[in-house]
């Protein structure tokens, strides 16, 4: 018996739980021969409006189980997604959202509205909660207002699903959540990485040129548990969860703390095939529990 592993998030129907989340798989076409056809969707590197360059390098540092990176959301802007990568898109059988960032809220806007209407590009995922950004990133994602202004910015420009990214350096994420699922986000992404720093003992100040980073990969998994089923508690519209995911059993873990579905990120750098790993281990869960759906899966989601 196959199980029926397909997702409902809003409108959006995925055929599968476990997707690629932002800046660990490209534009999806650096890798051509990994197998995509576990995947339920692919949220590309963060875009701004205009190219950018990002940090200088050292860009990543390994951690214990995990790793600090500062990219600087290094992108060629919006005119080059929709010239290079857009068109390769619309050839897949599987979404491709696009992860946005500005500086301003309308600036965010702007660029929704260049993109909105390219074909390859199925929806928007806002990234209000990058830690490696002078301008913008965190700052919107920590304050309601203006977590909520820039979901309306987009809103408006769109009628395509928004996600919205949300960050773990806060202190109620329950706050930011409402907030943008009022000012009409279709779900949450649960969650971005954590600030982290680490020192070079030898040279007698920080490994990343950036000073700090977001620490991602197992280090922050049930700090991440913890924020998407906060965030699932706090809302109506879907969640899906982040942080950590290696193997099937972790994805399980935010499925049942109320996550809806997963993204993949830190993994891929370790195993090029751990989407499609964790998406058959799910699979291999539900058969071997009696589900014959994803649906079926008991969750944990007390309502307060
Ligand atoms: C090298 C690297 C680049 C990333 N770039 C982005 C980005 O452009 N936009 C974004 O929203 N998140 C970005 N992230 C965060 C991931 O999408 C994810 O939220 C985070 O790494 C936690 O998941 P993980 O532990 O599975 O990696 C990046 C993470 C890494 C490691």
């Amino acid at each position: 018996m196959t199980v029926d592993m397909s997702v409902a998030l809003g409108a959006m129907k995925l055929r599968g739980p476990v997707l690629a989340a932002s800046g660990t798989f490209g534009y999806g076409t650096e890798v051509p021969l990994l197998d995509r056809s576990a995947l339920g969707a692919m949220v590309s590197k963060g875009i701004f409006l205009r190219a950018r360059e990002g940090t200088a390098p050292p860009r990543i540092a390994e951690t214990p189980s995990g790793m600090l990176n500062a990219i600087g959301l290094q992108g060629p802007g919006a005119e080059a997604l929709v010239r290079d990568y857009a068109p390769r898109w619309a050839e897949w059988d599987f979404p491709v959202l696009v992860n946005i960032n500005g500086e301003s809220a309308s600036e965010y806007g702007e660029l929704t509205a260049r993109l909105d209407g390219v074909a390859g590009i199925a929806g928007f995922e806002i990234n209000i909660s990058c830690p490696n950004v002078e301008q913008g990133g965190l700052y919107f994602g920590n304050d309601p207002h203006a977590a909520a202004a820039v979901t309306e910015a987009v809103r408006k420009r769109t009628k395509l699903p928004v996600w919205v990214k949300l960050t773990p350096m806060v202190g109620d994420i329950g706050v930011i959540a409402r907030a943008v699922e009022s000012a009409g986000a279709d779900a949450l992404c649960a969650i971005n990485t954590f600030v982290g720093m680490s020192i070079d003992i030898n040279s007698y100040g920080p490994r990343l040129s950036f000073r700090t980073g977001g620490l991602s990969g197992p280090a922050i998994r049930p700090l991440a548990v913890h924020l998407a089923h906060q965030a699932a508690r706090a809302v109506r519209i879907p969640v899906i969860g982040i942080g950590g995911i290696m193997r099937a059993d972790d994805a399980l873990e935010f499925l049942v703390a109320g996550c809806s579905a997963v993204q993949v990120g830190t993994a891929t750098f370790v195993n090029p095939n751990a989407i499609a790993e964790v998406h058959d281990g799910i699979g291999a869960f539900l058969t071997a529990k009696g589900f014959g759906s994803l649906d079926e899966l008991p969750r944990y989601l007390p309502r307060d």
